[in-house]
């Protein structure tokens, strides 16, 4: 019998906003399937990348799809994409090259229908885990993917504070201009959901943004200073964190 309490959990936000570090936490915490549908684009570029695709074309871009199949390996609390039985991680896709690169691919429509089917079954693949419950990050699951989710989450932070936590990882990325392209694409732009509990992390370290969150998928309670308002056209990341 399916888990009646089973929660979908959607959880996006701009690069460095503390999405990846805070949705593990939660995952571990409450026993969840932790999905970073960021690593798909950047394992989608990389393959790209290497077979020498042109970004702007479309009919390469579809072709090299075609030769792709998709499937999904539980390593812990996460779940890790392969492309062709292969797995890619680390250092790899998160190079210059990648942060560089993603968003062109990522505003590509074949690539983002490619990975609408899978993104979404990774429920089923939580289920079958028997975990008791997903929480998926990146830039438009509370929009595109989960519109449904139980709770839909939106972390900011500003950009300077954005930049730092880059450079202390020894990452080089830019990482408003690739949020300025991710909001301007046309297909599935990085918009905050509507009624998205809306979390700025520039002041609160990664225990209290966790603590926070879980608290409020326990609780169904969201404390009165997180805003959740309906998105408005001058809310877009861009306009908000530079
Ligand atoms: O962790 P960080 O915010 O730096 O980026 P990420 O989550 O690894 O995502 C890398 C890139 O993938 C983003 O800049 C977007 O271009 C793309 N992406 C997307 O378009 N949609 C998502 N749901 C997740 C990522």
């Amino acid at each position: 019998m399916p888990d009646p309490d089973f929660k979908i959990i959607a959880l996006d936000g701009g690069a460095a906003s503390g999405k990846s570090s805070t949705s593990r936490g939660v995952a571990k915490r409450l026993n969840y399937l932790y999905v970073n549908s960021g690593a798909h684009y950047r394992t989608m570029t990389y393959f790209m990348l290497e077979a020498g695709i042109n970004h702007r074309s479309d009919e390469e871009i579809q072709a090299a799809l075609d030769k792709l199949t998709l499937s999904t390996q539980v390593e812990g609390n996460s779940s890790i994409m392969h492309i062709n039985g292969e797995a890619c991680a680390g250092e790899i896709i998160t190079s210059p090259e990648i942060n560089a690169n993603v968003s062109l691919f990522a505003a590509k429509r074949p690539i983002r229908s490619f990975l609408l089917e899978f993104q979404r079954a990774q429920v089923e693949v939580a289920r079958e885990h028997n975990f008791k419950g997903i929480i998926m990050e990146g830039r438009d699951i509370g929009t595109v993917i989960f519109p449904d989710a139980n709770f839909k989450f939106f972390l900011s932070a500003s950009a300077g504070v954005r930049e730092e936590r880059r450079e202390r990882e020894g990452q080089t990325d830019l990482v408003v201009q690739r949020d300025t392209l991710d909001a301007k694409r046309t297909t599935a732009p990085f918009v905050p959901a509507d009624h998205s509990i809306r979390i700025n992390t520039d002041t609160l370290d990664l225990q209290e943004v966790i603590d926070l969150v879980t608290g409020i998928i326990l609780t169904g309670r969201v404390p009165g200073t997180i805003t959740t308002q309906p998105f408005s056209k001058d809310d877009t990341p861009s306009a908000s964190e530079s």
